[in-house]
């Protein structure tokens, strides 16, 4: 579990209540007479109404939703000790601040009123003090002598050892709340379940990303036997719950939120619902099924009256929904997005107060009627890569004035009308018209007034041409497709503000002139796509900022100058590199050596000078990639949105997808991880590439000359892999070296300069997909 290493974040908040250290005597100091102010009127301090002693300070970092204006803007620095001359502090909370790892001070524990301490995201790290118990440590044994906690949250603490913990859960006799969400906890045999002796007000679980093999089942009923209330609650998220939901759910009337996406759930999904029914029908306020195998059609859930959220992403529902099975009248998020869903668009006109709609990826194939357009509250739509058909008007659109998330993308069957002098209603941060042959002058213009504070646009795939200088309007971009296109012109240094950006693909256009100095400022860039454009000149030398990058794709330009050597230097996380069909001279350089770069595509440059010798540690990690199937080819990925900042969930789910990116390509599977072909290198092959193991690796074509060495594995290589290079000689080549004394065979001088004579590696159809979270929260 990569997870870990992701976040190296301590994430822990404690509720304690009855829980008081032994601190220091208790001071008499007051705000007013310390600061000869009035400091309890601050901003996030509270006073006791009488004493005036500080009870209360909260100094979390605000995420605000809307993060438009707001920078994040962590506190950062110690922590002063005089903070322990607030001895009557019953609250502290510096959640989602930056303490740059700082240990938690140990004179926390010392603040004797303390009851609700909350360090959540605050990069502290190293051991928790005692007073606060062993939080990571191999027993939970002290948790279970707090009696009355109420509110317990492990959250991405490694409780790994902690082979009790459901023991020491099972003492807390007030628990209401219980979060151990990414906390690697042991499984328990169902034999070894403890036994129940009191029963508590436990109403919140989350054991969300625990990764339970066995034993879910068995510890759900365990949990819901435990709770006297009854759970409201149960959030199981990544865990591998087999096969369906028990039917005493549907007895559980207290329950409002149930969330088992990423599990094993499979089977129709009436079955499902069929186990739901029963009071809990009418509790339910979230249904939470993502990313599951459940299959069938959609039943009839208009029976779940309480029903505002509903999210089925990932599941192979099909079938047409009936007419009234979604009469669902408080319903305000619905996701039934990837499945295979058909026929018309359900009617929603029941679900006045619906906010997001997310219906893409299916086979949708009625009109787009009145009827979406009728909900003043929408602030979502997104119905892409649907068969919808129809005409889009103004009409439809004129009265969704919340709309932000749009997302048309290839519906071939639809079609947009709309005068030119039109002005949309609404103000856009997400816009999708992927895959529209749209021409210049299509209804959205770019103008300010639609994008007002946008952060992504996917317009690739249409006939767009122009310049891109609307772009600079905006400060906050964080995807941007504007591929396969036809836009021109030079790409405008308007970049510095883009700091946020995490996408950026402008491949396949007609864009010349020189990459921007401001490029520099893409610090939060993965993802550049310039490849099959018209760029000249040098890399900007402030591109060695954007020490994020994963994948570079310039190929296929007229770049020149020195190979980037600072690639080597900072650019710890770059897995794929593509400079192929650019000027580029000089040699590789040493440092590249220390990258874990997976692909590498230098062909068809002026590279000279030798091949590193280091090499065959690419080949071997690659060649460890190909085994474990890590890569994938797939030959309609597409890459998907980014991120959505104000869905955490979804961000973090990302961020571990783009950690575990999957490279997809078209194409056949001989494939060249390491190309180096058409370029001037010289020398041998590095004897070190003896220890591949796997064809299709590596193409040294039209270069080197030498012997190959005599190495078996060398020669498991296609004999392309050494074409053109006239001076090499040896096995598998039909050419034997003159030290050898064989026969002599004519080499031809292969001169083609097509481009695709290569195996078109990468080409237009290449994409890193960052895999299924991607979508998560859509
Ligand atoms: C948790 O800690 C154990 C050692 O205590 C370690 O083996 C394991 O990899 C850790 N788990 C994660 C997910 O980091
Ligand atoms: C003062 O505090 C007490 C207890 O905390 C509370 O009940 C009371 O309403 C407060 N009075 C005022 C005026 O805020
Ligand atoms: C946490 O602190 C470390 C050390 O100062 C710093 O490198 C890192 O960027 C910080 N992380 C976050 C998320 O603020
Ligand atoms: C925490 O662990 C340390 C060392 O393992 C031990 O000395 C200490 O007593 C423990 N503290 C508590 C509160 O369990
Ligand atoms: C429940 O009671 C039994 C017998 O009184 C005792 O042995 C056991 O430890 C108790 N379990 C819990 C979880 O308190
Ligand atoms: C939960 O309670 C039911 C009914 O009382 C009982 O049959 C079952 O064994 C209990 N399960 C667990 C895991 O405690
Ligand atoms: C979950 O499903 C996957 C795919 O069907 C399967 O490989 C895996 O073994 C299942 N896990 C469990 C615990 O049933
Ligand atoms: C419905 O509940 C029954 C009894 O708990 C269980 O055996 C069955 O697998 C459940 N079905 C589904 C589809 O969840
Ligand atoms: C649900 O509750 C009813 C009434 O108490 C009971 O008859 C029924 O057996 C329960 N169903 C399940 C699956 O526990
Ligand atoms: C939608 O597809 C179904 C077959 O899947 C077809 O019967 C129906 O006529 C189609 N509807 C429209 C409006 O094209
Ligand atoms: C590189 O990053 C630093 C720190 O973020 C910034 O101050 C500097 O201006 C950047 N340089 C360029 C050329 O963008
Ligand atoms: C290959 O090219 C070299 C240099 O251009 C030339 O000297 C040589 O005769 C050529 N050999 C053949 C077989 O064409």
């Amino acid at each position: 579990m990569k997870f870990f290493q992701l976040i190296p974040l301590l994430l822990m908040s404690l509720f304690l209540l009855g829980h008081s250290p032994k601190g220091g005597s208790a001071s008499k100091i007051r705000c007013l007479e310390k600061h000869k102010r009035d400091c309890c009127k601050w901003k996030g301090v509270q006073c006791h109404n009488r004493t005036n002693h500080v009870i209360l300070l909260d100094l979390h970092n605000p995420i605000d939703d809307d993060i438009d204006d707001i920078s994040y803007a962590p506190l950062k620095g110690m922590i002063s000790a005089s903070l322990l001359e607030l001895q009557h502090l019953k609250y502290l909370d510096l959640s989602y601040n930056d303490f740059g790892h700082a240990p938690i001070p140990d004179f926390i524990g010392s603040l004797s009123e303390l009851r609700y301490l909350n360090l959540a995201i605050a990069n502290f790290s190293g051991p928790i003090p005692d007073h606060l118990g062993n939080l990571s440590s191999k027993s939970l044994d002290w948790v279970s002598h707090l009696h009355s906690l109420e509110y317990l949250d492990f959250s991405f603490t490694n409780l790994s050892k902690a082979t009790n913990w459901l023991q020491a859960i099972s003492k807390l006799t007030s628990i209401k709340e219980l979060h151990m969400y990414v906390s690697a906890l042991p499984n328990i045999p169902p034999s070894s379940l403890p036994s129940i002796n009191a029963s508590v007000p436990l109403a919140t679980l989350d054991l969300r990303w625990n990764l339970f093999e066995v034993s879910t089942l068995a510890l759900i009923r365990w949990f819901s036997n435990f709770s006297s209330t009854g759970l409201t609650s149960i959030d199981l998220d990544y865990n591998s719950m087999p096969s369906g939901i028990p039917a005493y759910f549907g007895n559980m009337s207290s329950l409002t939120d149930l969330d088992l996406c990423w599990n094993n759930l499979t089977g129709e999904y009436f079955r499902l619902i069929r186990n739901l029914s029963g009071p809990t029908e009418k509790t339910l306020q979230f249904l939470t099924l993502c990313g599951n195998s459940i299959s069938g059609s959609m039943p009839n859930l208009s029976s779940f009256s309480s029903l505002e959220s509903l999210n089925l992403w990932a599941n192979q529902l099909n079938g047409s929904i009936q007419e009234g099975y979604l009469k669902l009248a408080h319903l305000i998020y619905l996701d039934l997005s990837s499945n295979n869903l058909r026929g018309p668009l359900p009617d929603l006109s029941f679900s006045l107060s619906l906010e997001e709609l997310f219906l893409q990826n299916n086979s949708f194939n009625g009109t787009l009627d009145d009827s979406i357009g009728c909900l003043h509250k929408r602030e979502t739509l997104w119905i892409g890569s649907n068969l919808f058909a129809g005409i889009i008007t103004e009409s439809i659109l004129s009265n969704l004035s919340r709309l932000q998330k749009l997302d048309f993308s290839l519906n071939p069957f639809l079609t947009l009308k709309f005068s030119p002098e039109w002005v949309p209603p609404f103000q856009l941060k997400y816009l999708s018209l992927r895959h529209w042959k749209l021409e210049p002058n299509f209804p959205f213009d770019f103008s300010p007034a639609v994008l007002r504070v946008p952060k992504g646009l996917d317009l690739s795939r249409n006939k767009i041409s122009g310049s891109i200088t609307f772009l600079c309007h905006a400060r906050h971009w964080e995807s941007l497709d504007l591929s396969n296109n036809v836009l021109s012109d030079q790409i405008p240094d308007c970049f510095t503000h883009f700091e946020r950006l995490k996408y950026l693909n402008l491949a396949n256009n007609n864009f010349f002139g020189k990459i921007p100095h401001s490029f520099g400022s893409l610090g939060a860039l993965p993802l550049l796509h310039l490849c099959n454009n018209s760029f000249s000149g040098e890399l900007p030398t402030s591109m060695r900022n954007c020490t994020n990058l994963k994948m570079i794709d310039l190929g296929e330009n007229r770049l020149t100058g020195y190979i980037p050597t600072w690639i080597g230097d900072k650019f710890s996380q770059l897995k794929v590199l593509v400079l192929r069909f650019n000027e580029f001279n000089g040699s590789i350089p040493p440092s590249w050596c220390g990258q874990n770069i997976q692909i590498l595509d230098l062909s068809c440059n002026k590279i000279s000078g030798v091949i590193p010798d280091c090499v065959h540690k690419y080949v071997a990690m690659i060649a460890a990639g190909v085994e474990n199937g890590s890569f994938i080819i797939d030959q309609d990925a597409s890459p998907y949105w980014v991120y959505d900042p104000i869905d955490q969930d979804a961000f973090q789910n990302q961020f571990k997808s783009l950690e575990n990116a999957y490279f997809m390509w078209k194409g056949n599977r001989s494939l060249n991880f390491l190309n180096f072909s058409r370029n001037h290198l010289s020398g041998s092959i590095p004897t070190s590439l003896g220890e591949l193991t796997y064809p299709g690796i590596l193409n040294l074509s039209y270069n080197l000359c030498g012997k190959i060495p005599t190495i078996t594995q060398l020669l498991t290589f296609n004999e392309s892999s050494y074409m053109g290079n006239p001076g090499l000689c040896g096995l598998p080549l039909n050419k034997s070296c003159p030290e050898d004394e064989s026969h002599q065979d004519l080499n031809n001088n292969a001169t083609s300069s097509e481009k695709n004579e290569d195996d078109g590696f990468i080409n237009e159809g290449f994409y890193i997909s960052l895999g299924l979270g991607f979508i998560v929260g859509f």
